[in-house]
């Protein structure tokens, strides 16, 4: 019996995927709202806590990066046609590069950003720039661009990867969503 079980992620994994998956939810959220902010001595410091969180998220994406290339995910339900696992594979990898894509790219912006503002980590820790990065206006453009558009993607993945996991615990009845959610009771 206990064989014919789809085994689950590992405690690590399931603990991660959800950290990172609120601390991502709560950054795309604060950082639209305090750009929409008037300048003020808030704004700031909602901008101090954005890199804060950000820097954390980077800092916790390159661990789980880590741990998933050292542990086997528990293998994709039989009977996923071929689009379907190629979707799968795209989306999870793709997630990895976004997770620190985007704020490396922060990081990388407020490094080039000619006006020098310390970052400080949730007000405790000075946290240097990315070494070697010469200042320029174009750069830390360019990098404020890339930026917004990698948490856009993120929000795309987002909205495509809750549809699968909807898609594969309601209408196909597997145990894709319970084995990241394991509160959830088990289909099989
Ligand atoms: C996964 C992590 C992160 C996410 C999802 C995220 C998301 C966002 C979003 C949605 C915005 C608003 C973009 C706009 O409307 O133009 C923003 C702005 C910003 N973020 Fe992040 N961010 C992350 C990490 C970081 C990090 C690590 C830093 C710096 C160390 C950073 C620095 C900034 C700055 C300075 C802005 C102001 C926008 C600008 O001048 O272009 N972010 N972020
Ligand atoms: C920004 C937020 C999120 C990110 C960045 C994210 C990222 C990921 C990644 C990278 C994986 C693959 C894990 C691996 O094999 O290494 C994964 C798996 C999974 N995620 Fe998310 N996730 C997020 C939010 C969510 C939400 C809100 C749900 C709830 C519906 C969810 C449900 C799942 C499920 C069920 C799996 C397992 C898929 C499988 O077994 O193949 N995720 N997630």
């Amino acid at each position: 019996m206990g064989s014919t079980l789809t085994p689950s992620y590992s405690k690590v994994a399931i603990i991660l995927h959800w950290l990172i998956a609120l601390l991502i939810i709560g950054q795309l959220i604060g950082g639209k709202v305090m750009m929409a902010m008037d300048p003020n001595a808030l704004k700031f410091e909602l901008f101090q806590l954005h890199k804060s969180f950000g820097i954390l998220i980077l800092i916790l994406s390159v661990l789980r990066l880590l741990w998933r290339l050292t542990h086997k995910a528990p293998p994709l339900p039989e009977g996923m046609k071929p689009y379907e696992r190629f979707g799968a594979k795209f989306s999870h990898w793709g997630f990895y590069v976004l997770m620190i894509g985007t704020p490396l790219a922060g990081w990388l912006m407020v490094s080039a950003n000619p006006t020098i503002i310390t970052t400080k980590l949730f007000k405790l820790v000075k946290w240097p720039d990315v070494p070697g990065i010469a200042r320029s206006e174009a750069l830390k453009d360019l990098m404020s661009q890339t930026h917004e558009y990698m948490a856009y993607a993120i929000i795309a993945l987002l909205i495509l990867h809750v549809g699968a996991a909807l898609k594969h615990h309601f209408i196909n009845q597997d145990d894709v969503l319970t084995r990241m959610l394991p509160f959830l009771k088990r289909k099989t």
